[in-house]
């Protein structure tokens, strides 16, 4: 078991990448707080963890919320005793529109879930991480955070922003042996692309837009966060992980 002894929290946890990784993580070992604005998915998650017999909490938590980051970490430190892994999952799109057409409110909302969580979720879970004599963050960023698409501009420059605050925190962590670093998923099947499914004119095209012609699935997505949560990604740190299935290149 890849993950044994080791305590992850991971947000976004209800949703489709957050459930395969936490079932995912629970498998290999660890102990899991599943952390979701939704509780009704993320208690679903946690009972299908701990069907198989993994163990599991789930945290009813914002993560634009200081207070409440700040309880979830407590939570999970006082119910598994330390923090090893934080996995900065949880995610917004935005509607798709021009971004004359964006209003504030929406890019504020995409910001502060997207980037200021991210930010939240850092700010309070190294602290726990030096305690524990290092550990291991992995933050989703995204394809649009490597690559501009029209119509997504808080989604595209939120993501961007994952990718920096990535490579910052490698720097100021990593002498305490702390690794940070993020995903790129391409189009993966899971409900924050339900809307594009629905577009029978896009579907046909953004579906097979990269090397693979397909869409990706929230386990492909699991594979890699678990790889770099792992001993295995040792000395790998600061850096953005493509899984689109060549998307990027495409
Ligand atoms: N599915 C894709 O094609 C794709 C591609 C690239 C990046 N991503 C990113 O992957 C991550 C996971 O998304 P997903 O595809 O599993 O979609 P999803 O909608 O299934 O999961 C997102 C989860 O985040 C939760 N969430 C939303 N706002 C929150 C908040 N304020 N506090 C706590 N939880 C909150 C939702 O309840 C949901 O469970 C997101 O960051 C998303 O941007 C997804």
């Amino acid at each position: 078991m890849r993950l044994l002894g080791k305590t992850a929290i991971i947000t976004g946890g209800g949703g489709g990448i957050g459930r395969s990784t936490a079932i995912r993580f629970a498998k290999e070992g660890a102990k899991v707080a599943v952390a979701d604005i939704d509780s009704i998915i993320g208690e679903e998650t946690v009972r299908l963890i701990k069907e198989k017999g993994g163990e599991a909490i789930f945290v009813k938590t914002d993560v634009t919320d200081s207070e409440q980051i700040k309880a979830l970490i407590n939570t999970t430190k006082s119910t598994f005793g330390a923090l090893h892994i934080l996995f900065n999952n949880a995610g917004v799109g935005n509607s798709e529109v021009r971004s004359i057409d964006l209003s504030e409110q929406e890019w504020d909302r995409v910001i502060d879930i997207n980037l200021k969580g991210v930010f939240l979720g850092i700010k309070y879970a190294v602290p726990e991480l030096i305690k524990a004599g290092g550990g291991a963050i992995i933050n989703t960023s995204s394809l649009l955070g490597l690559k501009g698409q029209k119509y997504v501009s808080a989604y595209n420059a939120s993501k961007a922003g994952v990718v920096m605050l990535t490579q910052n925190a490698s720097l100021e962590y990593g002498k305490f042996n702390i690794r940070v670093n993020a995903i790129a998923p391409g189009v993966i099947d899971t409900p924050i692309i339900d809307h594009w499914k629905q577009d029978e004119r896009k579907w046909p095209i953004i579906s097979r837009a990269n090397a693979l012609r397909r869409i990706g699935t929230p386990d492909e997505v699991a594979n890699a966060v678990l790889f770099l949560a792992s001993d295995e990604a040792s000395f790998i740190t600061g850096t953005t992980l493509s899984v689109d299935g060549g998307g990027l290149a495409f």
